[in-house]
């Protein structure tokens, strides 16, 4: 057996549970849930996050100067489909629009809706994130239960 694998394993499983056990219920069909530092999301750039504690959930967040937006990893073109044609790739080349690779679908980069594409006038769905006083970024889901 390779030890750096078990290593390796034995670190996920271990980023699995602090995740976990950051994940905080904070009431029955709310859950505020960990993503990352502030820090470690360079201004005009998004990143995807499949959070533990909302399986199912995928989501991503967007960053503009201070402003960080979040939208749960789903066209509504064809609900379900994620975005992004590679990991972490949801803006355009520019990085003023996030776009669909699915079909092309372009959605206004600060309110979501789609701007040019099969789902025009359609928008994606927001998951608010707050950041705490450390520069914690964290996602709220509404309805995670549901
Ligand atoms: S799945 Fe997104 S544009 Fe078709």
């Amino acid at each position: 057996m390779n030890p750096r694998s078990s290593c390796s394993s034995t670190a996920r499983s271990g980023l699995r549970v602090v995740r976990l056990l950051r994940a905080k219920r904070i009431e029955d069909a709310q859950v505020r849930t960990y993503l990352c530092s502030a820090d470690d999301l360079p201004d005009g750039s998004a990143r995807g996050f499949e959070p533990a504690a909302v399986s199912g959930h995928r989501m991503f967040v967007v960053r503009r100067g201070d402003r960080v937006e979040g939208w749960l990893d789903s066209c509504p073109h064809v609900p379900g489909a994620p975005l992004a044609w590679r990991k972490d790739a949801y803006l355009s080349a520019d990085r003023q629009s996030i776009v669909c690779y699915g079909h092309g679908a372009v959605f206004n980069i600060d309110t979501g809706v789609c701007t040019s594409g099969p789902c025009l006038g359609q928008a994606l769905t927001p998951v608010p994130v707050e950041r705490d006083p450390r520069g914690a970024l964290w996602a709220i889901f509404p309805n995670a239960s549901n």
